[in-house]
């Protein structure tokens, strides 16, 4: 099939190479020429893993290609995909739809002719029907200009595998025309056995917000027990893998530590709030609050352990931060946990040196005020106190003895959970990891 997506960021560039992958004709559009630019070139404006590979296969054959002008993606495609991004308002928690409404306005002048535009982009329940509706409007096609919502589930990181493996598909159409043309655009997918939920637009545009949403609240609700963890002496990892063996819980998505982050989670948390709020359903999403407090909770409580485990004052120290992402295996440094501790860290007057395997471009930009280098060895040379708030896999392959050896001092923030406590208390260190309290030789007395 002959498929345009529109917006080429995180979500669109993947599936317009993961489309043309598939055997379908591309052409991805974006308003950034720069971004159009590399694309065409092969290369990838973001880290993502095999992404770049899948990127210039396409290329190479010759089905994907990326273009600024809206003419010509309107003169080549049969289905438009809509793939720009929704970020958060500054001043409401609502999403912000100028790039949706940019999109709608930069096409519709050239849909002359019936046509399918499915949006993929995370959306305020409600906004398909009124996309249906400027369509209609505005598009020389009128109300030949059919909108489906197809929602996207995919993690950076996992982003190709997401695309080509979906868990699931769901399409919320309003004909059977557009139903089986995404069937058609998903055959082999839908062949390999993928499960296709089909429904109203209202409803799938939830699913997405609904699917975030439950995530958020999962990791909060463990927060929250480590919370309760540290009030009490217990321990949060063993308490998870206990609950997690229960099936109707499941043990994914509870891993304690410094809470989620990212460009995804916490706007689209927000945005579901803000809507509710607007539907007269507010109070439905009310719990939405303490999931978000709960999680900006995790950064201060890290912050806190940090000024314990040096004694109450981090003025003049040395401060090692290991990772700045929002998650390992990405350079995306939105609403990112690691780069909210280490700010705050140097509101107290510490030296923070940072290294992200991928983010240090990213993160200097929104924290100019720390030092970043190049190299874990460089971070943790002479270090006070050493953090580690991304879990990246070279971090969590440390040894300890031979950390000892570069640091000024053996004390370690676990903000991840990922570390073998025993081994680095062994190794000399006092370690504190969030929800499990602290051991080793300078920690303090667990509670009673
Ligand atoms: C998230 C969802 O997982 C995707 O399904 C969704 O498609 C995507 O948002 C989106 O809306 O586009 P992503 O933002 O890539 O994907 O990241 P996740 O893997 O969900 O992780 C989010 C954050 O939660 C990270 O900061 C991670 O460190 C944190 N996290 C995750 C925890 O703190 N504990 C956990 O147990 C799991």
């Amino acid at each position: 099939m002959r498929l345009s997506v529109i917006g080429t960021g995180y979500l669109g560039a993947t599936h317009a190479a993961c489309m043309a992958d598939l055997g379908h004709e591309v052409i991805g559009l974006d308003v950034d020429a720069a971004k159009v630019e590399s694309l065409n070139a092969g290369r990838v404006p973001f880290h993502e893993p095999g992404l770049p590979e899948v990127l210039q296969r396409a290329l190479a054959s010759g089905r994907l290609r990326f273009t600024t002008s809206f003419q010509e993606a309107a003169a080549f495609a049969e289905v438009h995909f809509l793939c720009v991004g929704t970020p958060q308002l500054d001043d409401s928690g609502a999403a912000d739809l100028a790039q949706v409404n940019g999109a709608v306005a930069g096409l519709a002048p050239y849909l002359t002719e019936p046509t399918l535009v499915v949006g993929k982009s995370t959306v305020p329940v409600g906004t398909a029907q009124r996309l249906a509706d400027a369509f209609a409007a505005a598009a020389p096609a009128g109300a030949g200009v059919d909108v489906a919502w197809n929602p996207e589930f995919l993690r950076e990181g996992f982003a190709v595998a997401d695309t080509l493996r979906p868990d699931r598909l769901v399409v919320g159409v309003t004909t059977t025309s557009a139903e089986q043309k995404l069937r058609q655009v998903y055959a082999q997918m839908l062949d390999a056995g993928v499960p296709i939920v089909v429904t109203d637009l209202p409803t799938a545009e939830l699913v997405k917000a609904a699917a975030n949403a439950f995530l958020a609240t999962k990791i909060s609700f463990i927060n929250a027990m480590a919370e309760l963890c540290e009030a009490t002496g217990a321990d949060v990892a063993t308490l998870a893998q206990a609950i997690g063996h229960d099936e109707r819980i499941g043990r994914r998505f509870l891993q304690a530590g410094l809470g989620f982050g990212g460009g995804c989670l916490p706007k689209d948390l927000r945005a579901f709030r803000a809507r509710a709020t607007e539907l007269g359903a507010g109070s439905a999403l009310d719990f939405l609050d303490d999931v978000d407090a709960i999680n900006q909770r995790c950064r201060t409580r890290t912050v806190a352990a940090a000024l314990t485990l040096v004694g109450g004052s981090i003025d003049g120290l040395r401060v090692a931060v290991l990772g700045a992402a929002f998650k390992p295996d990405s350079d995306d440094v939105r609403d990112s946990p690691a780069l909210d501790v280490a700010a705050e860290l140097l509101e107290h007057g510490a030296n923070v040196v940072i290294h992200d395997p991928a983010a240090n471009a990213n993160a200097s930009v929104r924290l100019p005020k720390a030092g970043f280098v190049d190299s874990t060895d460089e971070a943790l040379a002479g270090a006070d106190l050493v953090l580690l708030l991304t879990e990246w896999k070279q971090f969590v392959a440390l040894d300890p003895a031979t950390v000892a050896d570069q640091v000024n001092a053996l004390r370690i923030i676990d903000a991840r959970g990922v570390l073998d406590r025993s081994a680095w208390a062994q190794a000399g260190w006092t370690i504190h990891t969030l929800g499990r309290g602290t051991i080793g030789p300078t920690a303090p007395p667990r509670h009673a």
